[in-house]
């Protein structure tokens, strides 16, 4: 476990200390292998660091020729749709930067059955990858969000994605044991296993509501109900937490 927790007093010097961070890690990743694999991030919390990615002067020093863009988890709803995540990246960032659409792999989600949009993009991350199906793709940096009910990425509570063990990509109901999540739809997400294998993993968290599944991620003993963001405590890569004061206890 490698945990590196950085806690601001301010959220616009979270999103800047966030943004550099990701340039500073795609350089040297480009200059240690020529290539910079990221998977985003939904949800609010990351569209401020997006959006500054997007300006001068990150814009000038982000690797973008050799940056290819994944997405972490995606919301079963058109990809055109405001509560896309990819939409959100695409209006906070994507669309303002050097990207090719060669470079950009959004997850699908036309199909009807949200089950078929997990196998595609799994299929997918596999022909990028080219890896064993016994392995997990060598992700440089998967961003992940962390939800109130302690989900990361869209590994809800309850539902069977936090058992995957096998699979890159799978899909899940998170209404199936909360009827109250926000958007009501399916999710698409990465498997714990893949989050544990990426070289580095950025965890943004900001408010108050955030704080209790933050102190089970960081709780020294096993809380009695742990968060399933926990399994963060199972990397193999460096954890860096963008935190806010009040998403800390
Ligand atoms: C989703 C999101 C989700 C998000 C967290 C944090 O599709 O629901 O990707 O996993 O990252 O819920 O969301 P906020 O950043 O909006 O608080």
């Amino acid at each position: 476990m490698n945990f590196i927790k950085n806690v601001y007093a301010d959220e616009s010097a979270l999103h800047l200390a966030a943004a550099e961070a990701i340039v500073a890690l795609a350089c040297h990743c480009v200059a240690a292998t020529g290539r910079f694999n990221i998977a985003l991030a939904g949800g609010n919390t990351p569209r401020q660091t997006y959006a500054l990615l997007a300006v001068a002067p990150l814009v000038r020093r982000m690797p973008w020729a050799q940056t290819r863009v994944y997405f972490s988890d995606e919301r079963h709803v058109p990809l055109e749709h405001p509560d896309s995540n990819y939409h959100m990246a695409l209006e906070a960032m994507l669309k303002r930067v050097s990207l090719r659409s060669e470079q950009i792999f959004t997850i699908p989600t036309e199909h009807d059955d949200v089950a078929a949009c997990a196998e595609w993009y799994n299929d997918l991350l596999h022909v990028r990858f080219q890896r064993r199906t016994d392995r997990f793709p060598p992700f440089d940096l998967v961003m992940a969000g962390v939800g109130p009910d302690g989900h990361i990425a869209s590994i809800f509570p309850g539902t069977p994605a936090v058992t995957e063990k096998q699979l890159w990509v799978t899909s899940c109901d998170p209404l199936s044991t909360n009827p109250k999540v926000v958007p009501p739809v399916k999710r698409i997400t990465i498997t714990p296993p893949v989050i544990q294998n990426a070289g580095h993993v950025f965890v943004m968290a900001t408010g108050a509501e955030k704080a209790q599944a933050m102190a089970g991620v960081f709780a020294s003993a096993e809380p009695l109900r742990p968060p399933v963001a926990r399994l963060l405590r199972r990397c193999n890569g460096t954890v860096t937490f963008f935190l806010d004061a009040k998403a800390v206890r």
